[in-house]
């Protein structure tokens, strides 16, 4: 069954490089990058929606992240057959700058080339993820020669002035480091990867410290006693001051995501400099509903208070991307809404990989993301999340590799009509059986909970349902969904709609091609859909 799969999943990937998206749209949009290469992978942004564009056409990454010590060579024969069995077309790997640099100036690509030729020969891209200063708010992943170094590579020191977990941003030594190791693994990709396998990168993994709400070393406080940057005043409108004149008892969480941003930005800016691939970097988030105080989450990284900050100080990152491990949908979606902004491309570069996650792929679709990734997708053994498990199974994998290959093989299709704003998807909420999307002429009805008509859906259990309508034309749709019902109302409350063509098929070169008409017990209710990925395109009338 995998394998078939596998094979049909290959050959359609491979086609798909050729697609000729029929829907394409004069590109009227921004190129976050301004110029440069223009065959590179590049992020572009249009009426505040946004696109990867890959091999000059918009690309959804139907991905997943591997667990973090699998990106070694005993252990990639475990990722690659938990990569096939999802059907992705992305993989996210990390680079271990304590790897790559094992001695000052000495440098080590062999896991670069090796995660390289690999990804090429199970025909999927990558996204490569920088661990470097920053690993999850610590310098786990510093080199040894750095880690020996406690003159030069402080500790965050917090308020009572004991040292934390996290090295200073405001080290030159580290800085300095780091940023000529990036520069180095870019300017190695450059030279190893000109078909462009890797489509972006990670700066940093989850910056920031936890344990303190910012650095308070003698260095970090001269610094927090002095005038508030030009760039973040201009930013956020603000009046010259000090950090505590201009932000109040906002001033330590501000100051120190501009000293922490200010830091990654001159690391991406190094490797831009070698190597333009979009940039990007993810979150570590507080609670999006009760954040609570500054302190007792990471602090520093990108949370959302301080996005605008982030924005102002890191103009080499193109994107900031939320790591959601929150499995509830108030809170899932809230993240999502307060991610995806006209000035940052929605993209969830990690998520749980427990059953309840799947169906937010449909919600991070509904808000125009360009991909989505759960994390530690592999068979090494000890996954942290969900928290406790000590493996990823078949049945950790499934959910996640229905989803995928339901989007995976009409990825090209589904990101560009989200590009042009005519695609909408949503998740099951546990409180709320019925959604609905409306398209002018039409509302879609999505509802959970299979029953027949004129009865209240009552939900399924636990809650695993999701769909997406996107328009085509006036009177046609391109629908799917899984564990959900999805019917049809025409605006014209006088008229009552009719199915003048179901049918179900797929996307396969560019081209649709049809397997079947849908009619009777399949659509007299509304159009159901199960665990099985179906697609269909829809034909509207009234009478
Ligand atoms: C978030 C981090 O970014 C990942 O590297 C990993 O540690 C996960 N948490 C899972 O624990």
């Amino acid at each position: 069954m995998v394998d078939t799969w596998a094979v049909r999943n290959l050959l359609i990937r491979s086609l798909s490089v050729a697609v000729c998206v029929a829907v394409l749209v004069g590109p009227k949009f921004v190129d976050a990058q301004g110029g440069g290469d223009r065959s590179l992978p590049r992020l572009v942004e249009k009426d505040g929606r946004h696109a990867l564009l890959v091999d000059g056409k918009p690309y959804l990454m139907v991905g997943a992240q591997m667990n973090n010590s699998s990106a070694w060579p005993a252990m990639l024969p475990k990722v690659w057959p938990t990569v096939e069995a999802l059907g992705i077309n992305t993989l996210e790997a990390p680079i271990y700058w304590e790897q790559f640099e094992p001695e000052r100036g000495k440098y080590d690509a062999s896991m670069l080339h090796m995660l390289l030729d690999q990804a090429r020969e199970h025909h999927v891209h990558l996204v490569l993820l920088w661990f470097g200063t920053y690993k999850n708010g610590s310098g786990h992943y510093v080199p040894e020669f750095l880690k020996r170094d406690e003159t030069n590579v402080p500790h965050v020191v917090n308020a009572q002035g004991r040292r934390v977990d996290s090295l200073s941003p405001h080290s030159q030594t580290v800085l300095d480091a780091d940023r000529t190791a990036f520069a180095h693994m870019m300017r190695e990709l450059k030279a190893a990867d000109p078909q462009h396998t890797v489509l972006m990168v990670q700066v940093e993994n989850e910056t920031g410290s936890y344990g303190s709400v910012r650095d308070f070393s003698p260095k970090a406080d001269k610094l927090f006693h002095g005038a508030v940057p030009e760039r973040v005043l201009k930013a956020l409108h603000k009046p010259a001051g000090t950090w505590t004149q201009v932000f109040g008892t906002d001033a330590d969480a501000f100051f120190y995501a501009w000293s922490i941003a200010n830091f990654v930005n001159q690391v991406a800016e190094a490797g831009r400099a070698e190597y333009a691939l979009p940039m990007y970097v993810n979150a570590a988030l507080r609670d999006p509903i009760h954040p609570g105080a500054a302190g007792t989450y990471d602090n520093g990284g990108p949370t959302d208070d301080v996005l605008p900050i982030w924005k102002a100080a890191a103009p080499a990152i193109d994107v900031i991307a939320p790591d959601i491990y929150l499995p509830d949908y108030a809170r899932y979606t809230k993240v999502l809404e307060l991610y995806g902004r006209p000035d940052n491309a929605l993209f969830v570069p990690e998520t749980g990989s427990s059953a309840a996650y799947a169906r937010y792929f449909f919600a991070a679709l509904g808000r125009g993301a360009i991909g989505f990734s759960p994390f530690g997708m592999d068979a090494t053994a000890y996954v942290n999340e969900p928290a406790g498990a000590t493996r990823n199974d078949e049945k950790t994998i499934a959910p996640f590799a229905v989803v995928d290959r339901l989007f995976e093989p009409m990825q090209r299709e589904v990101a560009e009509l989200n590009f042009e704003g005519k695609l909408q998807a949503v998740a099951e909420d546990p409180d709320n059986h019925s959604q609905t999307l409306s398209f002018g002429g039409w509302s879609a009805t999505v509802s959970y909970g299979l029953v027949r008509s004129g009865k209240t859906p009552e939900g399924n259990t636990p809650a695993d349902g999701g769909a997406m309508v996107a328009q085509l034309g006036p009177d046609e749709f391109l629908v799917t969904g899984l564990h959900s019902r999805v019917d049809f109302t025409p605006a014209d409350s006088s008229a009552q709609r009719q199915f003048l063509k179901v049918e179900e098929g797929t996307y396969t070169d560019g081209k649709w091609n049809a397997i079947r008409i849908w009619n009777g017990d399949q659509t007299d209710w509304g159009l159901n859909f199960t665990s099985v990925p179906q697609v269909l395109r829809v034909t509207l009338g009234t009478y």
